[in-house]
C-alpha cells in the first residue's frame, strides 16, 4: 500500500488511474470501516482510504484531543484488505490557513437529530468531504448507514454541487451482541460495554413493535427513551422519520428509520434501524 501525505502526490495517482474508490475515515479502523473498503473494491480498480481526524466537525469540549489515533494498526489492516492507496494528510496539509470557506448545509438537514445535539458538526463533516472529493477525485465514494444522517447530507451535497461521485451506502457492521462498531467503544469501561448492546435491543423493539402494526410513534419514542433512561443512559434524542429525507412521518408512511443518540457514562453512541 501507499502512503500519501500530500495532495500532489495523491493527484498523481489520480491521473493514473481509470476508476477511484474514496473510503474516507478518522482511522482507528474497525471491521466497519473495512467492509466499505472490501465493498469499494467491487466498483473501482484503485481504492484509496484516506485517515484525518478533522477538527472541524469537533465542537469544543468534544473528544478532538482524546480520539484514537492508531496509525500502525491502521496500515496493517487496509494492506491485509488489499487496500492501494492511503491519504493520511497532516493538519497543515489540509488546512494550510484557517477554513473560512465551508460547506453549509440546510438545518432542516443538518440541524436536526445529531446536528440538533452538535451544532456545527455537519459543517464540519461536509466541509472536510468536499475537500476530500476535490483532492481525490474519486468516481465513487462510500459512506456508513452507521451515520445515517451523514450519509444522507453528503448525498445531497453531491448532488446539488452536481459532483460527478457516485455515493454509496454500506450496511452496519455490528458485534455478536448487536453493537454497532464504533472507535468511541474503546472508550466504555467493561461494565459500560456490557450494557452498551441494549440500545441496538431497543432500537429493535421499536421496529418489531412498527411491524407488529403499532402506529403510536410518538409513544414508541418515549417508551425507548424511558427504558434507556432506567438502564443508566442519558439519550439525547430516539426518533422515527423518514428513510429518504430524515424528516417527520405522516400517518401513512413507510419506510421508516429509528434513530438514537445516547450517553453512556461519557461516552456518547449513535445507532438506527431501518424498520
Ligand atoms: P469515521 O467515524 O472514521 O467513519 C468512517 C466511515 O465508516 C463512515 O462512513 C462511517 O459511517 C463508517 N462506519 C463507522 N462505523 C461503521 C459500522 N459499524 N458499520 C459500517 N460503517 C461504519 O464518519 C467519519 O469517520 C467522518 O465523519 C468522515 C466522513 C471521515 C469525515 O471526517
Amino acid at each position: 500500500m501507499q502512503i500519501h501525505e500530500t495532495i500532489a502526490s495523491l493527484r498523481a495517482v489520480r491521473r493514473k488511474t481509470a476508476r477511484m474508490a474514496l473510503v474516507p475515515t478518522m482511522g482507528n479502523l474497525h471491521e466497519g470501516h473495512i467492509a466499505l473498503m472490501t465493498q469499494a473494491r467491487d466498483h473501482a480498480d484503485q481504492v484509496v482510504a484516506t485517515i484525518f481526524v478533522n477538527r472541524l466537525q469537533f465542537r469544543p469540549g468534544e473528544d478532538f484531543e482524546k480520539y484514537p489515533r492508531t496509525f500502525a494498526a491502521d496500515c496493517e489492516r487496509l494492506e491485509a484488505a488489499g487496500v492501494e492507496h492511503l491519504f493520511a494528510p497532516t493538519e497543515a496539509e489540509m488546512y494550510p490557513r484557517l477554513q473560512t470557506y465551508q460547506i453549509e448545509p440546510p438545518p432542516e438537514q443538518a440541524g436536526i437529530l445529531d446536528g440538533e445535539f452538535r451544532p456545527g458538526h455537519f459543517r464540519g463533516v461536509a466541509t472536510v468531504v468536499m475537500k476530500l472529493f476535490q483532492i481525490a477525485q474519486p468516481d465513487v465514494a462510500l459512506f456508513g448507514k452507521k451515520d445515517y444522517q451523514q450519509l444522507m447530507v453528503i448525498r445531497n451535497m453531491t448532488q446539488e454541487f452536481n459532483l460527478p461521485i457516485e455515493i454509496i451506502g454500506g450496511e452496519t457492521v455490528r458485534a455478536a451482541d448487536g453493537l454497532a462498531l464504533s472507535s468511541r467503544n474503546g472508550y466504555l469501561s467493561t461494565a459500560e460495554r456490557a450494557e452498551a448492546p441494549h440500545l441496538f435491543r431497543i432500537l429493535t423493539k421499536v421496529v418489531e413493535a412498527i411491524r407488529a402494526g403499532s402506529r403510536n410513534l410518538s409513544l414508541l419514542e418515549e417508551g425507548a427513551i424511558a427504558e434507556l433512561q432506567d438502564s443508566g443512559w442519558i439519550p439525547d434524542y430516539v426518533a422515527l422519520r423518514k428513510k429518504l429525507d430524515l424528516q417527520l412521518p405522516s400517518a401513512h408512511d413507510s419506510g421508516l428509520l429509528v434513530l438514537a443518540a445516547a450517553r453512556l457514562g461519557s461516552t456518547r453512541l449513535i445507532d438506527n434501524l431501518e424498520v
